[in-house]
Order: C-alpha cells, then structure tokens, then sequence
C-alpha cells in the first residue's frame, strides 16, 4: 500500500512571521483530528526553513524544500544544496515543479540530478510531472508524462526509486481554478503506476504514492483522494489557509 500524503508546496508566499503563524495554526488544528495515517507536509520558502523546521517540531508535520541545486557545494552563487537542507531537518524536497521547468528552464538532465542529490542526502523527493493544456487536448498526456518519468527517474536503482513520491500536476490546472476530473486523475494515476510496475515491478508500483496537484480544495479534495490511484496531494493556494489545508487532510477521513 502506498502512503498517504498531502503536502503543500506554498510557493513565493508567506513572510518568516506569516509562516509561523500558518504552521502554529495547522499544529492546533491537526491536534483535533484523527489523520494518523495521512503524512502531512508543508514547504515553506528556503529562508524560512530553519524556522519553520523548530516550530513544527513535536507535530506530526514534515517540512519540505520547493528546490534543491544538483551539486554539493561550490561557486554556484544564490543556490543551496541537499547537504544544507538534510542539515536543517528538512524531510523533503519538491522537483521538477512546472513553474520551475517553465520559468526557471529546469530541464530533464538538472531534474534526475536533483532526484540523485536529495536522495544521497536521506531525503525524499517529491518529484512532479504533468502535461501542458495543448498535451491534454491532443490526447498526448500519457505519452508526455510516461517520457518525463522515463528521462528524470529511471536511472535509479529500485532500491531509490522507492524513496520517491510522484506528484501528478496537470499544468493546465495549477493555480486556474481548473481541475482534472476525478477521473481523469484516476485514469493518469493509473496510467503512472502501471508504468512503473513495467519498469520496477508491481510490489514496487503498488507502494509509490501517487499524490494530485492542480486547484484541489477542500471541496473536491475528497472526490479525487477517493480514486483508488490517488495517494493524496501536492496542493499549492489552498495549503495557504489553515482551515483549507485541514480541510484537504480530512478529505480522507
Ligand atoms: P494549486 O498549485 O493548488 O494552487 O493549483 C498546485 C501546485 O502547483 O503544486
């Protein structure tokens, strides 16, 4: 069985003071609920890790970095390694975003780089793949998603191949307001993990969590996190309220 996972990748947003708060506010909320089985993850801007890292400590709340620089360390001027994050108590680490390959020109060789560097550190990284609105409406988004799977991960041993999460993120839908149907996500999910069993075997399949992104709120969350390839999900906007955040976590209660 795959774990279940819902991480919130915040984006450019929060300030050191707003971030706390946020994370003090999930601490409380999340203390009500019953989510034992879910694993809650926030990824807060690099500068305010550190912080938020000790503010959440004591919680069942994971922190994750939205990026990571390939290399070690050296004179890579404004970058900042998995070294530096593992250093920090930092869990995870978001990869290959689209808004990362879109505006920052991160390509498929920096990407299975990244995946290499994070998992050397002990961590975990939240790898993100998905197809553009012009993919979907051709109907090539198996193809696009199977081809960014196959050039950024398959390198790895099945041994860390399993340390990874899948984030599923149609571009189309992240932060438009426009989301895949349930199954939509259903049918690609499905599509992932059988081609992952083709490469790694079903054992290994069946135990990567497979999470959705892509305008989840808390009103649709449940409709989506009920398909049986939906292992939760990478939610952006809706991870910058407490209320709405917890509300998505419950969505699998
Ligand atoms: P969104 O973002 O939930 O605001 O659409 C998701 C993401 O980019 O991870």
């Amino acid at each position: 069985m795959a774990r279940k996972i819902v991480a919130g990748n915040w984006k450019m947003n929060k300030t050191l003071n707003e971030g706390v708060e946020l994370v003090k506010e999930l601490k409380n909320e999340l203390s009500k609920v019953n989510v034992n089985d879910v694993t809650v993850v926030v990824s807060p801007p690099y500068v305010n890790l550190s912080e938020i890292v000790k503010i959440a400590e004591g919680s069942s709340i994971q922190i994750s970095a939205q990026n990571v620089h390939q290399e070690e360390s050296g004179a890579f001027t404004g970058e900042i390694s998995a070294q530096m994050l593992q250093s920090l108590g930092v869990g995870y680490v978001i990869i290959g975003h689209s808004e990362r390959r879109e505006y920052f020109g991160e390509n498929a060789k920096d990407i299975a780089k990244k995946v290499d560097a994070v998992i050397a550190q002990g961590l975990t990284p939240i790898y993100c793949c998905g197809e553009v609105k012009q993919e979907r409406e051709s109907g090539n988004q198996n193809q696009i998603v199977g081809m960014q799977i196959k050039s950024e991960l398959y390198h790895l041993s099945p041994e860390d191949f399993r340390k990874v999460v899948i984030a599923y993120e149609p571009v189309w839908a992240i932060g438009t307001g426009l989301t895949a149907s349930p199954d939509q996500a259903q049918d690609m999910h499905a599509f992932i993990r059988k081609f992952i069993s083709e490469k790694y075997g079903n054992d290994i399949a069946n135990e990567t969590s497979i999470l959705y992104g892509g305008s989840c709120k808390p009103s649709n969350a449940a409709e989506i996190f009920c398909k049986k390839d939906v292992d939760g999900g990478l939610i952006g906007g809706a991870s910058l309220k407490a209320e709405d955040f917890v509300g998505i976590i419950n969505a699998f209660n």
